[in-house]
């Protein structure tokens, strides 16, 4: 079976050029101008921009954490990040307290397998060391499993900084890629003891109590943690100026560090938090929190300078009822928001059509360097011969307005709820099927487990 995607403009991390592109089975045979139609069925993208599927490497699906499990599942939320123009997601498998990180493999194959609706991955959560699992990183190799993830923050998580030396030193040997979540946990502690000494407890104290310096102190931290090891690492949903700073200068003594940031610090800024209607603040309660506005303008121009390498979501998606949980107590509000599936359209509507981006980066940040990064690229991350047919069919003139109620996945709000989007996702195909047509997903079960390999950003 051959399709032909004729007269669209295929957007490539170097630019946007006019070509058709020719699809047999799963896989793309050919990107050129004009190829003849023989025995191919024609879908006519006149006026559309074809991007690569986006992938997005930082989704928590089906998550038991802060005493519930977030509302999205594999099956919600991948249905809903294919929706979004996500065909691929890279996952964080997290083993329970105590258990191999075989254990957390299998756990998170339960959860995903024969329940994706795009095709995925995971990286491993690390969160301990000892001989067990140093000597289990071999074989998350062989089962595909290239990347891994750390905390420095979260009393049930995070590893500390002796651990996380001996866990980056192994994973050294093997050439393997970590991303980190930065925050200082201990003052972060502390700060939140004044509050309640005080007797605070407004959503307002969550980002008070994570100021963004104690974001870029744990950056600096890992920085240099890393530099004892001499790695490459990846900081997780970058927030800050403060932040970025700290990677201006570790890059500056010759260091590879990645970053990643998210919609929500490049869209939103922390006025969200000072609402007066408690729940409506307590939506956008996320770690590390929502910044100013100065430091949104900073993402962006970071995005632009290439210091700034993907756009993933951190999708953690809970209900207003999960959220309202933590009414009596601020620490206790499930921490995350839903993402998937306005990522792509968010990026072009404040990125691309503000010039504060070019085309060419955005397909850079949401599929070409998630690729090359976690170890996918050039199976995907790509609109080229030999690439999986993961294609976005976006039409530049289909603005429309995001509702909660046109979603498809699991969350009963939207943080972008009344947001303006210009353009928007027209159609996506996975593997040479279409996936998604105007809105509705007609995906099955069908998403494939993605084996990675080595980075090559
Ligand atoms: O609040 C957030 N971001 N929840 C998801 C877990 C994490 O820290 O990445
Ligand atoms: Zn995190
Ligand atoms: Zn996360």
């Amino acid at each position: 079976m051959r399709t032909l995607f004729k007269g669209g403009t295929v957007v490539t991390g170097k630019g946007p050029r006019r070509a058709d592109i020719l699809v047999e089975g799963e896989k793309i045979l050919d990107v050129c101008r004009d190829i003849p139609a023989i025995g191919a069925q024609v879908v006519d993208v006149t006026g559309m921009l074809l991007f690569p599927g986006f992938i997005d490497a930082h989704t928590h699906f089906d998550l038991d954490v802060c005493n519930t499990t977030t509302a999205d599942d594999f099956a919600s939320g991948s249905r809903a990040a294919l929706r979004g123009g996500t065909t691929t997601i890279v996952d964080f498998a997290c083993p329970n307290k105590g258990e191999t990180l075989h254990d957390g493999l299998r756990l998170w194959h339960e959860k995903a397998d024969g329940k994706c609706a795009c095709d995925y991955g995971f990286h491993m959560t690390i969160d301990d060391w000892n001989d067990t699992i140093e000597s289990e990183i071999d074989d998350m190799y062989g089962e595909g499993i290239s990347s891994f993830k750390m905390y420095m923050t979260y009393p049930a998580m995070m590893i500390g900084d002796k651990l996380m030396y001996k866990a980056l030193k192994k994973l050294k040997e093997k050439g393997g890629i970590c991303g980190v979540h930065c925050e200082n946990a201990g003052v972060i502690d502390a700060l939140i003891a004044e509050k309640k000494e005080k007797g605070e407890n407004g959503v307002y104290c969550h980002p008070e109590t994570r100021p963004d310096f104690l974001e870029a102190e744990a950056v600096s931290r890992l920085l240099r943690i890393a530099e004892a090891v001499d790695i490459p690492v990846v900081i997780v949903h970058t927030t800050n100026i403060q932040a970025l700073d700290e990677v201006a200068n570790a890059r500056w003594r010759g260091q590879k560090v990645f970053v990643e940031t998210c919609p929500q610090y490049l869209v939103l800024d922390d006025s969200v938090y000072y609402n007066e209607d408690w729940l409506q603040a307590a939506k956008y309660v996320c770690s590390p929190p929502i910044r100013t506005a100065e430091d949104r303008d900073a993402l962006w121009r970071a995005i632009r300078r290439g210091e700034v390498q993907t756009v993933s979501t951190d999708h953690c998606s809970f209900t207003t009822a999960q959220k309202l949980a933590g009414r009596e107590d601020f620490t206790t509000i499930p921490g995350g928001l839903p993402g998937v599936e306005t990522r792509g359209e968010l990026v072009y509507t404040f990125g691309v059509t503000t010039r504060k981006i070019s085309l060419a980066a955005m397909c850079r940040v949401l599929a070409e360097n998630p690729a090359k990064l976690y170890g996918m690229f050039p199976r995907k991350g790509v609109i080229a011969e030999g690439a999986d047919a993961d294609i976005v069919v976006y039409d530049p003139e289909a603005d429309h307005v995001i509702r909660a109620e046109d979603m498809v996945g699991a969350a009963d709000y939207n943080p972008y709820e009344g947001v303006v989007t210009r353009g928007s996702v027209k159609q996506v195909w996975l593997r040479g099927k279409l996936a998604v047509n105007e809105g509705r997903v007609l995906a099955g079960p069908e998403g494939k487990y993605i084996r990675r390999g080595k980075c090559c950003l």
